[in-house]
């Protein structure tokens, strides 16, 4: 016989809207090793205790992750930070100062506490104050250091929502927190001081230009690059849908559609699909933001979207050169690559 009080599915529970009774129970599962998926401003983080090295070993299965991949450490302010970091150059508070709580990430030297899995093996770890409520909230309430990797499998596009995580990990982790969709949606920007000197290692939407503006002084070209410390998000091919990503400009795409190069297309573009190319190869045209933020904020759901698809190939139009698109062009140019 039925009872009422059957238990309510595991999809129902897995994902959870941010209350206090959530945020207690996440913070729970937490401090007994497991695994949280939490939002960020920037993309939904895969969320172990820092302390924890059999909780961060899990962490790296689940994601399928290098061991020698380091991960960043989320922390509730900048005040925490000697708790993780030495030698920090003035450079970094100040940066600390105007930026946190946002999409920064300070590469920075380690305390000799920070476990070797969080840093894989390298003396330096990764630190940033996210700003999403969310995530303060949760961070308050447990009271240490959270790391956390993007909530999805090693080499896949981030999530910006609790549903993308779920989609992606499933009960692989104990509790997803949703806090709607990411505002910002790309990666945060990540600063390393290799040699006392500010170098952008991942471009975010905070930008060099803003950086510099905060120092008071220029960026060292980041092209030509320091001995590159193991960045996983620097491997060429990360941030790739299943589909295989064509970056052309405008009149290139078009022409390509043209000339039916494939058999099926989607296609993701700053102007709507024109009326000369209806057809049955376009099997889905999404129409991307004209400004950056807003682009950014939408870039991952919609690479998502077009990659259900299952089309022969996805087109993407190039966006502007512009600085204020760095973040973008990077996260694109690595969807594209095929190496
Ligand atoms: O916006 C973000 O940064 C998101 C949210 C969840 O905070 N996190 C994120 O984490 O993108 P993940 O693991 O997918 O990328 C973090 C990047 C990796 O490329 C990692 O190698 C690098 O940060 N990283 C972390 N610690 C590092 C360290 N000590 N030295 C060099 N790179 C480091
Ligand atoms: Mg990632």
């Amino acid at each position: 016989m039925e009872t009422c009080m059957s238990s309510p599915s595991p999809a129902s529970t897995l994902i959870q809207t941010i209350t206090p009774d959530a945020l207690a129970q996440a913070a729970a599962i937490l401090r007994q090793g497991g695994l949280v998926a939490f939002p960020t401003e920037t993309v939904y983080g895969l969320g172990a205790d820092a302390c924890n090295p059999q909780a961060l070993k899990r962490l790296y299965a689940v994601k399928g992750r290098p061991k020698n991949h380091p991960v960043i450490v989320h922390i509730g302010s900048a005040d925490q930070l000697s708790a993780w970091a030495k030698d920090i150059p003035e450079a970094a508070w100040t940066l600390a100062h105007a930026f946190w709580p946002g999409p920064l990430t300070l590469i920075l030297q380690k305390k000799e506490h920070v476990p070797d899995a969080v840093t894989g093996g390298q003396d330096t770890v990764g630190l940033r104050v996210p700003s999403h409520p969310g995530a303060l909230a949760l961070l308050q309430k447990f009271q240490g250091g959270i790391a956390a990797p993007s909530a999805n499998r090693f080499g896949k596009l981030s999530p910006t929502t609790a549903t993308h995580v779920a989609e992606d990990l499933g009960h692989d982790v104990d509790l997803i927190l949703d806090g709607g969709p990411c505002t910002v949606g790309v990666e945060s920007t990540i600063v390393a001081f290799p040699d006392g000197e500010p170098r952008i290692l991942r471009p975010g939407m905070i930008g060099a230009e803003q950086i510099q503006q905060v120092l008071g002084a220029k960026l060292t070209d980041t092209k030509k690059n320091i001995p590159a410390p193991r960045v996983s998000g620097s491997l060429s091919s990360h941030y790739a849908p299943r589909t295989p990503v064509h970056l052309l400009d405008r009149e290139a795409l078009l022409q390509e559609i043209q000339n039916h190069r494939l058999e099926t297309v989607a296609v993701l573009a700053r102007f709507p699909i024109p009326e000369t190319l209806t057809g049955s190869r376009i099997l889905a045209w999404q129409q991307a933001p004209e400004n950056a933020e807003d682009y950014a904020r939408t870039l991952y759901a919609n690479l998502r979207q077009l990659d259900q698809y299952q089309a022969a190939g996805i087109y993407v139009e190039t966006v502007p050169e512009d600085e204020s698109w760095s973040a973008i062009q990077d996260r694109l140019r690595r969807a594209s690559y095929r190496g």
